[in-house]
């Protein structure tokens, strides 16, 4: 008989926003007619920019025309595409060529597909809390997982130390669940550590329009070394709202190799085989965004999202509990009131003011005992649910 992957029975019995959601269903279902205030997963609320929307239906009506009709493009992306994401690369001071863009179908597919490119017995390093799809993608693949937890007293950053005994480390800066970022000189310690342990970095940028500090790294390849050490994978998602039409990039450095081989080539390999690509019509629409009017349009989203935050961050200040994040990222990290457990504290919100968020306990062990709140909800929920919290948990 056929032997399938043992390793899915070592994966917790669902994943993290699956588990939410369906405690939010049943609650649904036994008290109809509830409104919810939907603070849980990181999914976006308002529509696409119009600039997008004109690129994309100009691409569907060149796909009813002979002339401008594209079948199969480029595995690795439309030439248009990978120019202008490399263009705003650059326009940022990043020097990158064309071809070191891969387009992909988001950051979440492209974080567990990544994984084809190492040995299953290379270890991944996890900082812990994290993106639980690190960990599940990583568990999927067998491989060792050498977990790195951090807490208040690093800000949620941890540093690297030669006792680490990984090859693959998952970054991702603004950092999901906790909002909080990497400075340069951290960053560098990372680039520094990976280059010296011939490790390689896997870059989560999918929050970096968020931040707002110009002194802080958007991307890993400000960082000098980075080149030679690290894969950035980002997404149209959260910063221009593409959760529900999938969109991403992934950068690999021409240079970056191990034992001889080029990653670069490898992923091309990969890719020419796994994949047919993106469709034509969504990457016209992706590269709207990185044209001066899209940009101006995205940026206009995130402003919503950012007062969002502020809304949040001010019900937070009254009610008196420690927080972080909110500032670079679109994540608020608070600590649970009265020392409580966090899918305690989902529950009570959940049952006593309709409010979903994320358990803390959800990105790892060290994350037990705080909450992440997403800011990516409608002005007038988000508005509704720091009314609700600070009624419920009271001024402090
Ligand atoms: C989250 O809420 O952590 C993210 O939205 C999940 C995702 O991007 O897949």
């Amino acid at each position: 008989m056929i032997e399938l992957n043992p390793h899915y029975a070592e994966l917790k019995d669902s994943y993290l926003f699956r588990r939410i959601a369906a405690k939010t269903e049943a609650y649904c279902a036994a008290h109809p007619g509830t409104r919810l205030l939907r603070m849980g997963i990181g999914d976006v609320s308002l529509p696409l920019a119009p600039a997008v929307i004109r690129s994309l239906h100009e691409a569907v009506d060149d796909q009813a025309q002979i002339a401008t009709f594209h079948g199969y493009l480029p595995e690795c992306g439309a030439p248009f595409f990978r120019r202008a994401v490399a263009d705003h690369y650059r326009g940022r001071g990043i020097a990158l060529s064309d071809d070191e863009v891969f387009v992909s179908s988001g950051a979440s597919d492209e974080l567990g597909d990544i994984l084809d490119l190492f040995s299953p017995s290379s270890a991944a390093l996890i900082m812990e809390p994290a993106y639980p799809a690190y960990v599940d993608a990583s568990v999927i693949a067998g491989r060792r997982i050498v977990r790195l937890p951090s807490g208040e007293e690093s800000g949620f950053l941890p540093s690297p130390s030669d006792s680490i005994d990984a090859d693959l480390v998952y970054l991702c800066s603004p950092n999901n669940p906790t909002g909080a970022v990497f400075s340069r000189d951290l960053l560098q310690k990372w680039v520094d550590w990976a280059n010296r342990r011939g490790a390689i970095i896997l870059f989560d940028a999918a929050y970096e329009v968020f931040i707002e500090d110009h002194e802080l790294p958007r991307s890993i390849f400000e960082i000098d070394g980075a080149r030679t050490s690290a894969i950035e994978i980002c997404s149209l998602s959260k910063t221009a709202g593409f959760t529900g039409t999938r969109l991403g990039y992934t950068v690999i450095p021409l240079e970056l190799e191990r034992g001889g081989q080029r990653l670069h080539a490898m992923w091309t390999r990969n890719r020419t085989t796994k994949t047919n690509g993106v469709s034509y019509i969504l990457q016209k629409g992706g590269a709207a965004v990185f044209t001066e009017e899209g940009q101006r349009q995205i940026r206009e989203n995130i402003a919503v999202y950012k007062q969002n935050a502020k809304t949040l961050m001010k019900a937070l200040d009254r009610v008196g509990v420690w927080y972080t994040g909110g500032k670079n990222a679109p994540y608020l990290w608070m600590k649970c009131p009265d020392g409580m457990n966090s899918w305690d504290f989902f529950d009570r919100l959940l049952h006593e003011i309709q409010v979903v968020g994320t358990p803390g306990e959800g990105f790892g062990q060290c994350g037990e005992g705080y909450f992440r709140f997403s800011t990516f909800g409608s002005p007038e929920d988000t508005e509704e649910a720091a009314r609700r919290l600070v009624k419920l948990l009271g001024e402090g």
